[in-house]
């Protein structure tokens, strides 16, 4: 038999992810030096220096096996969020995560339904197992349509996504509606909060997520380090869910999923309150500058409660602005052409973006 006849059906037609322009791709393509990437929503401040040191300094025992049950990690975070030890499944980065709720609950001819455009990582876990993703357009202000998806769940249905703040929008959805849609949710379906960007929510009424664990069974709320505390590069993200749920992400998981380097860059990040403190501040100020000076260049930025913003700049300025020597993320492929998604940079990276619109004039 020919491999393409033996390997999975769903796996072969699997589209992988497409992940953000490398500089250095860029720069080799060009010929030029000196490229700025707005494209994947990291920490433009970079790592904490307290991680980069703890990296350093564990490298040494690079030679063991991991604690395959994070237990320090486990002790900190636990603390910090007030939740118990045993609500926390660790990953490398959050999408390990969504690997994992996939794998523990989706069979093929299973559905699972998420708002769209949305994480492109939802369809990917989703066809991974075989089983059929059901997207529900965001509404007109391209925030999630949550009565709409409450309705999309039907009798096949083991998992939702509700990704809040929104990628690749930066919308999010307030408390009341969270909380009415969740109530509505039937039992046995499974929850996922992706709130890889929500340190980051402006907004007064963000939803309690959490609040909800001892009260629906089958909820998970999963975050990560990659954003707000700058180690998209040593992969750290966690789930936090009510405990039988726990349970069966920890089954599925493999044993040293966490490495020795990226617990201890965790753990250094979160007693490093001031590098957390400047980079909201970098954020928020980089946000109000964007915004009020691409809305002055003619585009349309949306609202964010995210590192980034949607920006309706007009077909064909992604490529534009490469050329410029600038990387953002195109919006194409979620049915957004004339959209382009822009991370929130230093404000060095944010004046050099802005110029570069100017220069090329992006007007839709
Ligand atoms: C909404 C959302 N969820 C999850 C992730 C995955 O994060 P990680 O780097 O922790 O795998 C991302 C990364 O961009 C994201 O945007």
């Amino acid at each position: 038999m020919k491999l393409a006849e033996s390997v999975n059906a769903h796996i072969a037609a699997l589209k992988p992810y497409e992940p953000g322009k490398p500089i250095e791709t860029l720069e080799r393509e060009l010929g030029i030096d000196g490229a700025i990437k707005l494209a994947s929503n990291e920490n433009p401040l970079g790592p904490s220096p307290l991680a980069v040191e703890a990296i350093r300094r564990a490298a040494a025992g690079a030679h063991r096996y991991p604690d395959g049950a994070s237990f320090r990690l486990r002790e900190k975070l636990s603390g910090r969020l007030g939740v118990a030890p045993g609500q926390l499944v660790f990953g490398c980065g959050a999408d390990e995560l969504l690997e994992l709720v996939a794998k523990a609950f989706l069979r093929p001819g299973d559905e699972a339904v998420f708002a769209w455009p949305s994480f492109a990582m939802y369809p990917i876990v989703v066809q991974g197992m075989g089983a059929q993703s059901v997207r529900v357009p965001l509404d007109a202000r391209l925030v999630h349509d949550l009565p709409a998806l409450a309705k999309a769940v039907g009798e096949r249905t083991r998992l939702v996504f509700v990704c809040n703040p929104n990628n690749p929008t930066g919308t999010s959805v307030g408390r009341a509606a969270f909380d009415a849609f969740v109530a509505g949710l039937p039992e046995g379906v499974v929850l996922v909060v992706d709130e890889a960007y929500a340190e980051f929510a402006v907004r007064p009424d963000f939803p309690d997520s959490l609040g909800w664990l001892p009260r629906r069974p089958g909820t998970m709320v999963v975050r990560t380090f990659s954003k707000l505390y700058g180690l998209a590069g040593a992969r750290v993200g966690y789930a936090v869910a009510d405990p039988e749920l726990a349970g069966y992400l920890e089954r599925a998981r493999h044993p040293f999923n966490l490495n020795v380097l990226a617990e201890e860059a965790a753990l250094a990040a979160l007693d490093d309150r001031e590098h957390v403190e400047r980079t909201l501040a970098l954020v928020h100020e980089g946000a109000q500058f964007l915004g009020k000076e691409l809305a002055a260049l003619g585009l349309e930025v949306w609202p964010t409660d995210a590192n980034f913003l949607l920006v309706r700049a007009g077909a064909g300025v992604y490529d534009r602005l490469l050329r410029e020597g600038v990387i953002v993320r195109p919006l194409a492929g979620f049915g957004l052409p004339e959209h382009v998604r822009i991370t929130i940079g230093t404000k060095e990276e944010n004046e050099r973006l802005v110029a570069a619109l100017r220069r090329i004039g992006g007007r839709p």
